[in-house]
């Protein structure tokens, strides 16, 4: 009776501790994918849910042998949920990779864990500079607020657009964009003559605004998240801010393609500076927009669904270096350095930063084949992210 517990133990200690590892190992390759898909940021979820599930059936789900399987989990963009999800898939679910991250809070939360693991973590939204820096296991495809703020504070003074007031959404992103295009614009003999925050959850842009009206400046500059453009748009119009003579400028998160259409006429001329625009005129372009909104009934891809679709691409091209047979180090190995064409444009991971150089656009917003688009009319080469050379 002892002998038959003892070996049955021990034949169940070997199944659970071996097998299904060994199997999963051999067999799948499990890319967690965490991203808002409810709540405040859940268009960034969306677009980026579908531009995945675009990138695996164009390209197949058998990659070097390994049946790549998708975990797409909700953290409704609470950092402490994106970090307990995490830690399931690393722990539970053996997960290769670990990508998404719709807010900087959420990356940040999550970059331990991927350091901890020695799991590679493909940003593919949050867009802080120093989210790189957080570990040594981050990748991104995504963009910074940097890369895309300097180039409209080069812009601006050319514009007459000398003294701005910025309003930003209070996190990392925003504190990022209001410093560097602060900076910049100061160095080309311009001045920000007021800087606003407004909170990032369920924010009330009426007061700011009202506050920018009487300050009168050439422009407002503003950052605020993907998902919150419509909102500052409609206000900014509502006040007449346009009419007394205030310009309306920022990164191309307030033009964002998913909301750009439905914000109507007032939108017309802001221009903005960005890495992706659906309208960019490339060949890889019109196949990746027609693609996405063919499968998602007519949704259009923003610069997320680039984010994602990209961020799908270094994944797979580094299961291919690898053979199918890389762990963590393996991957990070094969995702550095990766240089490709993009629907935005040409784009490549820095070897030593491990974060995405890529064209920045400054585009203005009209109207074509009856839609709104933010049309690109003049570029700024193979950006490095501004703010890693501090
Ligand atoms: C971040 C989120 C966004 O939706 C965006 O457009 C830019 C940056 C972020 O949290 O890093």
């Amino acid at each position: 009776m002892q002998k038959r517990l003892f070996l049955t133990g021990t034949a169940l200690a070997a199944l659970t501790l071996v097998a299904p590892h060994a199997m999963a190992q051999s067999d799948t390759f499990k890319i967690g994918l965490i991203l808002p898909m409810t709540g405040q940021q859940a268009t960034t979820g969306r677009q980026i849910e579908a531009a995945a599930k675009l990138y695996m059936a164009q390209n197949g789900d058998m990659i070097a042998g390994k049946k790549v399987q998708l975990i797409v989990k909700d953290d409704t963009s609470i950092p402490d949920v994106t970090k307990r999800i995490a830690q399931e898939l690393v722990v539970n679910e053996k997960v290769n990779v670990l990508a998404g991250m719709g807010i900087t809070p959420s990356a940040l939360a999550t970059a331990a864990i991927a350091t901890q693991s020695k799991t590679p973590l493909v940003v593919m939204a949050a867009a802080t500079s120093s989210i790189t820096e957080a570990s040594p296991y981050v990748v991104r495809t995504s963009f910074t607020l940097p890369q895309a703020s300097v180039a409209l504070a080069d812009w601006a003074p050319k514009n007459g657009i000398k003294k701005v007031v910025t309003l930003v959404s209070d996190y990392g992103p925003g504190i990022d964009a209001e410093k560097f295009f602060k900076e910049r614009l100061a160095f080309n003999g311009g001045q920000v003559t007021e800087s606003l925050r407004v909170p990032l959850r369920n924010p009330d842009f009426a007061p700011f605004l009202q506050k920018v009206r009487d300050l009168k400046p050439d422009a407002l500059f503003v950052f605020v998240p993907s998902g919150a453009g419509a909102a500052v748009m409609k206000q900014f119009l509502e006040r007449g801010m346009d009419k007394a003579g205030i310009k309306l400028i920022g990164t191309g998160d307030i033009t964002d393609d998913d909301q750009l259409n439905d914000m109507g006429d007032g939108a017309l001329g802001v221009v903005t500076s960005h890495h992706y625009s659906a309208a960019h005129p490339s060949a890889v372009n019109k196949k990746f927009v027609e693609a996405f909104k063919k499968a998602n009934n007519n949704l259009r891809p923003n610069f997320m669904a680039v984010g994602g679709y990209d961020g799908m691409r270094v994944i797979y091209e580094a299961i291919k270096a690898t053979k199918g047979q890389g762990g963590g180090d393996a991957l990070l190995a094969a995702m550095k350095g990766q240089i490709f064409e993009s629907p935005r444009g040409p784009m490549y991971i820095d070897a030593q930063t491990r974060d995405v150089v890529q064209n920045i656009y400054l585009r203005k917003v009209e109207r074509k084949d009856g839609q709104l688009y933010n049309i690109e009319f003049d570029v700024i080469k193979d950006v490095k992210d501004p703010g890693k050379a501090r």
